[in-house]
Order: C-alpha cells, then sequence, then structure tokens
C-alpha cells in the first residue's frame, strides 16, 4: 500500500484535542502521514517515512469542513427573490415552490452536472463531506430521482419528501404527508441513509413532521428536521424526543429547547449564512454552547434561503454574529458536523479517520474568519487525494 506525507505543516489542526493542544489538538511543525486513504501517523516535520510527499511549506492543515446541511440537487435560481427580500421582502417557505418546478423540468443529465458543478465549488471551499437533500420534485418518481443523485455524491443522502406541499395537493396536505409516507419513502429509502422534514409554520405542522420521521425510522432511516428556522416552534423538541440525530436551523430557541437538546443527543446545527441571506436575526449559539448544547455549522446551499458553498462565509458569520470564538466555530464546521452526521471518521485528523484535509493558504486558522471572501483554501485532499489546489504545492 502506497504512502503520502503532507510534510513542513507549520500548524497541524487536528481536532482532536488528545493529539495536541487546546480544544482543537494543535500539532506545531508536523507531517501528516496516510495509508489507504486514512490517517496512519502523526510526525515530525521532516521526519516522516512514506513513498510520496506533499510540501505544505509551513502552511496550516485543517481536518476537511464535514457540510451536514445541502440541497445541492435542484435546477434554476432565485435571485429575484433574493433582490426582493433585500428590499424588505419576507422569506416565505412557499418560495421552494420555484425551484421545485424548475427541477421538475429539469433532465437527470442536467441535475447530474449542476450538482457536479456545485461539488466542485465545495472542493474549492475545502468541504470534503457533505450531506446532500432530496426535496425539489414532491413526486414519487422525481425524488427517487433526486435521491439516486444524491447518492452519486455522497453516502450520506437524506430523504426531503415533506419539504413542501406540491401545488397539486394544495389544502390535501394529509394526503401528501400519507404518500410521503408510503409509496415515495419505499421509492427512495434504498439509495439514502437519513429522512428530513421542514417543521415550520406554512411548511409541515408537528402531527404531520412526526408522521414523516416515524415513518422514515420505521423504513430504517436516521433522522434530521429542519426546526425553528422562522419562528419559534415544535421542531427542535420532537426532533430530541425523536432522538434524531440533528435539528437544523435552531435560529429562535426557547430555554424549553435548549434544555431539550443539552439533555439530548440530538446536535443543533446553525446555518448562518442563511439568517443572513433571509435576514432573519441570528441564532444565539454563544447561549446554546453555555447551556451544554452540541453544535454544528453547515452552508445550507440551496437557491432559495442560502446559495453558497463558503463554509469559511459561515465561520466567518459564526465568530462575528453568533458568538461563538474561532476554535469553536471550526470545531463546529468539522467534529460537529460529523456528529451530526453520526460519523466518526470524518471531521478530525486524528489516525483511522479518512485522510480529509486542507491545506489554507494561511498560518493559522482563526485566519478564516479574520479574512473573509478570501480564498484560503490552498488544497483540498479527500481519502489522501488531491481533489482541488489553487496553485502548485510542492511535491516530490
Ligand atoms: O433549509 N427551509 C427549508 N429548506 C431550505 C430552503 C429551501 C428553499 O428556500 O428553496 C432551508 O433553508
Amino acid at each position: 500500500m502506497s504512502s503520502l506525507a503532507i510534510d513542513r505543516i507549520g500548524l497541524l489542526v487536528t481536532c482532536e484535542p488528545s493529539l495536541g493542544d487546546g480544544p482543537l489538538g494543535l500539532v506545531r511543525d508536523a507531517a501528516l502521514v496516510i495509508e489507504g486513504g486514512r490517517v496512519a501517523a502523526i510526525e515530525r516535520a521532516g521526519h516522516a517515512a512514506a513513498d510520496a510527499r506533499l510540501d505544505a511549506g509551513g502552511r496550516c492543515v485543517i481536518p476537511g469542513f464535514v457540510d451536514s446541511h445541502t440541497h445541492l440537487v435542484f435546477a434554476g435560481d432565485r435571485a429575484a427573490e433574493f433582490s426582493a427580500r433585500m428590499a424588505g421582502a419576507p422569506y416565505e417557505a412557499g418560495g421552494i415552490l420555484t425551484t421545485v418546478a424548475a427541477t421538475r423540468a429539469a433532465s437527470r443529465d442536467e441535475l447530474r452536472a449542476l450538482a457536479a458543478a456545485r461539488r466542485g465549488q465545495q472542493l474549492r471551499a475545502g468541504i470534503t463531506h457533505c450531506e446532500v437533500k432530496s426535496g425539489y420534485a414532491l413526486t414519487v418518481d422525481g425524488e427517487a430521482r433526486l435521491c439516486a443523485l444524491a447518492a452519486e455524491l455522497t453516502d450520506d443522502g437524506t430523504f426531503l419528501g415533506a419539504h413542501a406541499v406540491p401545488p397539486e395537493f394544495l389544502g390535501r396536505a394529509d394526503e401528501y404527508v400519507a404518500l410521503v409516507c408510503g409509496e415515495m419513502l419505499a421509492a427512495c429509502r434504498g439509495s439514502v441513509r437519513w429522512v428530513d422534514v421542514f417543521c415550520e409554520r406554512g411548511a409541515f405542522d408537528e402531527d404531520q413532521s412526526r408522521a414523516v420521521l416515524e415513518a422514515g425510522r420505521g423504513a430504517g432511516l436516521g433522522l434530521r428536521v429542519h426546526a425553528n428556522q422562522l419562528g419559534f416552534g415544535p421542531g427542535v423538541q420532537l426532533a430530541c424526543e425523536l432522538g434524531a440525530a440533528s435539528a437544523d436551523h435552531c435560529t429562535y430557541l426557547s430555554d424549553a429547547d435548549l434544555a431539550a437538546l443539552a439533555g439530548s443527543g440530538t446536535v443543533a446545527t446553525f446555518l448562518p449564512a442563511t439568517d443572513f441571506a433571509t435576514r432573519q436575526r441570528y441564532p444565539d449559539a454563544r447561549r446554546a454552547i453555555d447551556a451544554g448544547v452540541r453544535v454544528a455549522l453547515a452552508t445550507n446551499t440551496n437557491p432559495g434561503s442560502s446559495y453558497t458553498t463558503s463554509m469559511s462565509f459561515c465561520i466567518a458569520l459564526a465568530v462575528r454574529d453568533l458568538g461563538m470564538n474561532a476554535d469553536e466555530a471550526l470545531l463546529a464546521a468539522t467534529a460537529g458536523g460529523a456528529r451530526a452526521l453520526a460519523r466518526d471518521d470524518i471531521g478530525r485528523l486524528a489516525p483511522g479517520c479518512r485522510a480529509d484535509a486542507v491545506v489554507l493558504d494561511a498560518p493559522a486558522p482563526d485566519h478564516i474568519a479574520y479574512r473573509p471572501g478570501m480564498q484560503l483554501v490552498a488544497a483540498t485532499l479527500v481519502g489522501g487525494e488531491l481533489r482541488f489546489a489553487a496553485g502548485a504545492l510542492g511535491s516530490a
């Protein structure tokens, strides 16, 4: 088995406190040894034996970002809706149907190409693993097609048939929920790991959301919930009660929501680029962390509420506006994302983990929030393979 060393790392961020200093597990002047796509060892710079070498040139290396909430497969855009919002219009769940119409009209190959281009953008942004949801077809065949396309991109695909009530079911939401829980779930379950529901006023209420989640669980899927995005509501506590891996958005959290999250295994996943683009208030991540809630950050890439693949932007917002410090934000975008996906093989650079690493064009990870909007990702490796390089890194 051939090996690779990322050598002359000025600062290695392992996100595994037992491997180095502080909460980020920092190791200075290191080499990361990779074998069979996994981290094999951490050595001193210049002292690692390996078949090939990538010279980090004193840069900082971090674990690849784990983006635990994306809607990567869709057609069309909603720039006009965004402009209207910036002029004062509110974000409404119903906008999803604009993208449903465009996605239904697109061919499988068109959708595949669009999603692949967005995956390419993710790699430029240092995202080495992502979750991908369906939810822009809302028919049995259409959702099955989106789930199959998601499965081409990730082993963390999510069935989100309960994203909106489609126009042909207007006024018959319960009938649509029955379809989601029956024939649609049966057509999708084979290609995904998760089921999700948009539990919100204007989308699905508590009973409908519970029905979808229980049906998904009965089909062997793990649970995720879009919760408390546009106002206080039952989503977060439902997620905790049913043992969901993650409650996503969490923009509005009551004391009871915080207590439920802190007392459960459910991760609160914040999506600050969404609050930015919809002019919602930002969630109070500081309050959640101080209450003992485990947190993650994700991009929520989608054409309506968050058309970005920049995890760095999310980290900058989290530090600037959510009350996280730089270390907490980086952990939330790496190990936190992995936890939100119930995985321990990604999100850290520890022996045995998948060798998903990002070489930063910076000496330390706090530059991510400090230099917003700059391309600080010099190289992205997934499973030890170089998938993006901004320029030439030395190799031998
Ligand atoms: O997570 N909130 C529901 N779903 C997406 C938005 C989808 C859309 O507006 O197209 C979200 O923000």
